[in-house]
């Protein structure tokens, strides 16, 4: 296998997520945030994420799979789920990658199910090629083309989510 060179580095990673967490502390201000990120992949966005939000929040996770290899399976696993009451609280979604947009729309609709007072999305990054569902993203750190990446909690298989930066994948043929 072969990791090549940054696609995102740390110091673009750093300044953009800054930039979604300034722009949800604005648009949630005077409200309470109920954050919930999807694990294992978005852990390390996430925990950045939230300390670049100054709003007052609650943190909760969904821990979920649906990855084999390098295509996904097109089935969610919900291995562990939000404990935290939904109903009547604006929960903000963060994930780490939107790619066919299957799983999100998953998560989206088992959410919406027990009356959130709002619900929206933030995605680190979108893979808009390879959309079949369609749920509304409302904050997005990057778009990137059709390749598969890995970093920032990011994986192949369980590796790679250590490396601090994001870099293009490519399998060994
Ligand atoms: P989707 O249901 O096809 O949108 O798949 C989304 C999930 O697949 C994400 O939450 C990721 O965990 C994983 N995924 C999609 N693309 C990549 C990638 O390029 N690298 C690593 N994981 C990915
Ligand atoms: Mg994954």
């Amino acid at each position: 296998m072969i990791i090549g060179k940054p696609l995102f580095s740390v110091e673009q990673i750093q300044t953009r997520v800054t930039e979604l967490g300034n722009s949800i502390s604005s648009d949630y201000e005077g409200k309470e945030v109920l954050a919930i990120g999807i694990l294992k992949g978005a852990f390390m966005f996430y925990s950045d994420l939230v300390r670049a939000i100054g709003q007052r929040l609650t943190t909760d996770f969904i821990i979920a799979s649906s990855y084999k290899d390098t295509e996904s399976t097109g089935k969610v696993n919900v291995l562990y789920d939000v404990t935290e009451k939904i109903e009547g609280r604006h929960v903000l979604l963060i994930e780490d990658i939107v790619d066919t947009g299957v799983s999100l729309n998953y998560h989206r609709e088992r959410i919406l199910r027990s009356n959130p007072a709002s619900l929206k999305i933030c995605a680190f990054l979108d893979k808009q090629e390879r959309r079949i569902a369609h749920p509304q993203i409302d904050y997005i750190g990057f778009k990137i083309p059709n390749v598969f990446v890995v970093g920032y909690g990011l994986d192949y298989e369980n590796q790679f989510r250590n490396l601090p930066y994001i870099s293009i994948f490519k399998k060994k043929t």
